[in-house]
């Protein structure tokens, strides 16, 4: 089958490594891809997978791309694309897409939705409340003494979120989101949630509107700096499985939001197929829902897809279909450790075009792969061109032979400016 993967970051990378394992796919693109994604071969014949210069925004491209080229499946891993219903408009043109169509994408689009949504059907979340107004927005967080996250509405790449601890500082949080429109329309209406405190995991479901199936437990490092300082980024670093759940916990955390999320879903007819990814606090409390993303989480996929067993592409199809009450995901028992390397100024401004060396080096070693996100191939180098460049990810029987395994990867890789967290999984160990 012919395959078109919609995206260009580490996810994506690590969606197509996966993908070009399945002995089921004879074509592969990637729209846009970037530099390591066009150096991945397809396992069923050794043809390369072809990247193509459509950015993922751009649907009007992406369905004439698909008309003249015919994919069977078209995978979209990016935020935006869905919320702009790239799967209503291949279904509506007679293509196969995988991902939530436009309504059920909403969940990560917007927060006022997601947050409604959550108070409407009894799922665990902090108290909030939404609002258009700053004035209003203000009182509310002063009730809170200033604790709190405002949120901006709308999507803002990650990062429409400031966490407050003082009536200054959410004053401050709501004029730059509501007033100066740092993150533009995104900010015409915020959430604000009281601040929470625990330790926050991620959780991945995969959904076909009817089931949905849990993956085992991850944990992203969302802070730029050791020991969770500076500022928010896309997420610098991840691991799989996170300790702070086991087998038994996870059920009763994903049943106590995913069940009432998927009866939710039936009685709006909310049809999901795609991955439900909740951002969870562990609270003193019990499991609260910080947020919910419609796809999967990056770099959670890095840790996840090489744990998975499966042909991935049957996932993707019984998710359409509607079949994944009778699919079993099946995980191996190795832990993966994925250390992400950022370019100098990450999560502020970075310069590009900085020449990476020791890729080979560090993809030689066994069971390590660098999945690429901001690279681009320039003349006979790979140069970077985003603010997150790669992400170095190595799976072991143990978690600390993993972390050892990524770190020792790591050292065989430099570009000027090169900084990434060394305490990755630090907080399972
Ligand atoms: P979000 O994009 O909504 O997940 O927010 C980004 C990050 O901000 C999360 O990964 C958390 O680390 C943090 N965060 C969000 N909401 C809260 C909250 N209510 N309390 C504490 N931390 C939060
Ligand atoms: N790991 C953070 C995200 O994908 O939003």
């Amino acid at each position: 089958m012919k395959v078109l993967v919609v995206g260009g970051g580490g996810r994506e990378h690590a969606l197509v490594w996966k993908l070009a394992q399945s002995p089921k796919i004879a074509k592969m693109w990637c729209a846009p891809g970037n530099a390591g994604i066009c150096l991945e071969r397809l396992s069923s014949n050794g043809e390369p997978v072809e990247c193509v210069a459509i950015g993922a925004k751009d649907l009007p491209a992406m369905l004439d791309f698909a008309k003249e080229n015919q994919p069977d499946l078209t995978v979209v891993a990016p935020d935006d694309p869905l919320a702009l219903g790239i799967v209503d408009l291949f279904e509506k043109n007679g293509f196969r897409a995988w991902g939530p169509n436009q309504k059920a994408a909403r969940f990560e689009a917007s927060k006022a939705f997601s947050q409604d949504f959550m108070l409407r059907h009894g799922i665990p979340t902090s108290a909030s409340g939404t609002f258009g107004d700053p004035d209003e927005a203000k009182a509310f967080a002063a009730s809170l003494n200033g604790r709190c996250a405002v949120k901006a509405d709308g999507l803002a790449l990650g990062k429409g979120v400031l966490l407050t601890t003082s009536i200054e500082e959410s004053d401050g949080a709501i004029q730059k989101i509501m007033v100066d429109k740092a993150f533009g329309d995104a900010g015409d209406d915020v959430v604000i949630q009281e601040l929470l405190e625990g330790m926050e995991v991620s959780l991945h479901a995969f959904c076909d509107g009817k089931t949905a199936k849990l993956f085992p437990t991850s944990q992203d490092h969302k802070r730029v700096l050791d020991n969770d300082e500076g500022l928010n980024t896309g997420g610098m670093g991840t691991y799989s499985p996170a300790p702070f759940l086991n087998d038994e916990q996870l059920a009763t955390v994903g049943s106590a939001i995913i069940d009432p999320w998927l009866k939710g879903c039936a009685e709006e007819e909310i049809d999901f197929k795609g991955i439900l990814y909740p951002g969870i606090m562990l609270t003193d409390s019990g499991p609260k829902v910080l947020e919910f993303n419609a796809r999967f989480g990056d770099p959670e996929t890095q840790v996840y897809l090489p744990r998975l067993e499966n042909d991935l592409v049957d996932l993707f199809e019984a998710s359409i279909d509607g079949r994944l009450s009778d699919v079993e995901l099946n995980w191996s028992n190795k832990t993966a450790v994925c250390v992400v390397m950022a370019s100098g100024g990450y999560p502020e401004s970075y310069p590009k075009g900085k020449v990476i060396s020791g890729l080979d080096e560090a993809n030689a070693l066994q069971d390590t792969v660098v999945f690429h996100a901001g690279t681009k191939q320039d003349g006979d180098s790979i140069v970077t061109n985003g603010g997150r460049v790669l992400g170095v990810t190595a799976w072991r029987d143990t978690l600390t032979e993993a972390r050892d395994a990524a770190y020792e990867a790591v050292s065989r890789i430099s570009f000027e400016g090169a900084h990434f967290r060394r305490d990755i999984a630090a907080k399972a160990l």
